[in-house]
């Protein structure tokens, strides 16, 4: 069932677009955000959001900290659901408690979320399987529609995910009354826009099946970016490492001046997110000291970039969230073409399995 696809994975990547459309099917009516899941949530009874996950739903975790913090107005933290099972954290009924998963059987996730339900803190599920033991736990779940994923390496349940939590920090930040009215209309209407970016330009994916030949060998790789580039140039690191075994690292743009640029030199690759809407200047300072010590650079911005090795353009857009996406997707093909020359099996990464469910 490759349909024609190479591996999954690549099936996957380019069935994001169809899937994103599902995540908001009937979720937005007349400017507004509907999500009747959690109708039963008392909002005004809540000060504060608190994140669980591991891995891939980790990345959108954080993602969703920049989100809620910017568009709730709600303090958001987010930790790693193994760290917090076992640190003896404050459970405080007046925190919301979600959990991200895709399978809904992370055990870790899993017991942090039984954990905070002791606790007497309202719990919400963000997940992709109906009727997993993640959502038969939570009080309340939003489900995120990408359908079944069956490469180990996660792709279109993290732009679910995402899509998921963006829409559900425009509903706590209308129901907040925090929001003016024309920048819900902005929100959405980006929001809207993101199943056209997804749609994978088949340019884009052979320029990057050809560029892929030159970043297999080094001793490793940076991806780098800043504020909700963070997050992704995480994820484009784990994306990369799980299917090619290359040593890839994600960092903050703005925190290789404190250790991470001593590794800089002609065998270090550099993936550099930098879009146009969000601090460009403070990323090409930094894209530039690590230039100056001669790691190869690949630049993916719709400005060109002088110093770039190679340089992959996106589109123009209003929205950063578009840039996220597009961004998003240069990154997951890069791993994917990485991968395939390098011989290995893009679904079935070795030492992984597509669910942990034991610690
Ligand atoms: O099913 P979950 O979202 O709870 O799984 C969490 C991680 O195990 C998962 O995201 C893992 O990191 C993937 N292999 C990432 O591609």
């Amino acid at each position: 069932q490759k349909d024609g696809y190479r591996y999954f994975m690549e099936k996957e990547i380019y069935e994001q677009s169809i899937v994103v459309g599902e995540t908001l099917m009937g979720r937005i009516k007349e400017n507004t955000i509907v999500l009747d899941e959690l109708s039963h949530i008392d909002f005004s009874a809540i000060d504060a959001i608190k994140i669980c996950a591991c891995g891939t739903s980790y990345h959108a975790a954080l993602s969703a900290c920049y989100m809620f913090e910017r568009l709730s107005k709600i303090r958001t933290n987010v930790e790693i659901a193994s760290e917090f099972r076992y640190k003896e954290p404050l459970l405080d009924p007046k925190t919301l408690f979600i959990v991200i998963s895709q399978s809904g059987e992370t055990a870790d996730t899993l017991e942090a979320l039984k954990m905070a339900k002791r606790g007497g803190m309202p719990t919400l599920a963000i997940c992709n399987v109906d009727n997993s033991s993640i959502v038969r736990t939570a009080d309340a779940t939003i489900l995120t529609r990408a359908g079944i994923e069956k490469g180990v390496a996660s792709t279109k349940a993290f732009a679910t995910q995402v899509i998921t939590l963006w829409l559900l920090s425009l509903y706590v930040a209308q129901i907040k009354e925090c929001i003016a009215p024309e920048r819900l209309n902005e929100e959405i209407s980006a929001l809207l826009k993101i199943p056209l970016v997804l749609k994978v330009n088949e340019q884009t994916h052979e320029k990057i099946r050809r560029l892929s030949k030159r970043y297999l060998h080094g001793h490793g790789f940076f991806f780098i970016g800043r504020d909700l580039f963070y997050p992704l140039a995480l994820e484009g690191a784990l994306k990369l490492k799980e299917i090619s075994y290359l040593h890839a690292e994600g960092y903050p743009a703005g925190e290789m001046k404190h250790g991470p640029i001593a590794l800089a030199d002609s065998e270090l690759f550099t993936i550099a997110l930098m879009p146009k809407n969000l601090l460009y200047d403070k990323m090409k300072s930094n894209v530039e000291e690590l230039g100056a010590r001669d790691s190869t650079l690949l630049i993916i911005s719709p400005e060109p970039f002088d110093l770039a090795d190679d340089f992959i353009k996106t589109n123009a857009h209003t929205h950063m969230m578009g840039e996220f996406f597009e961004m998003m997707l240069i990154t997951q093909l890069l791993a994917l073409e990485i991968s395939i020359r390098l011989g290995n099996d893009v679904d079935m990464p070795r030492n992984l399995a597509k669910s942990v469910t034991v610690e």
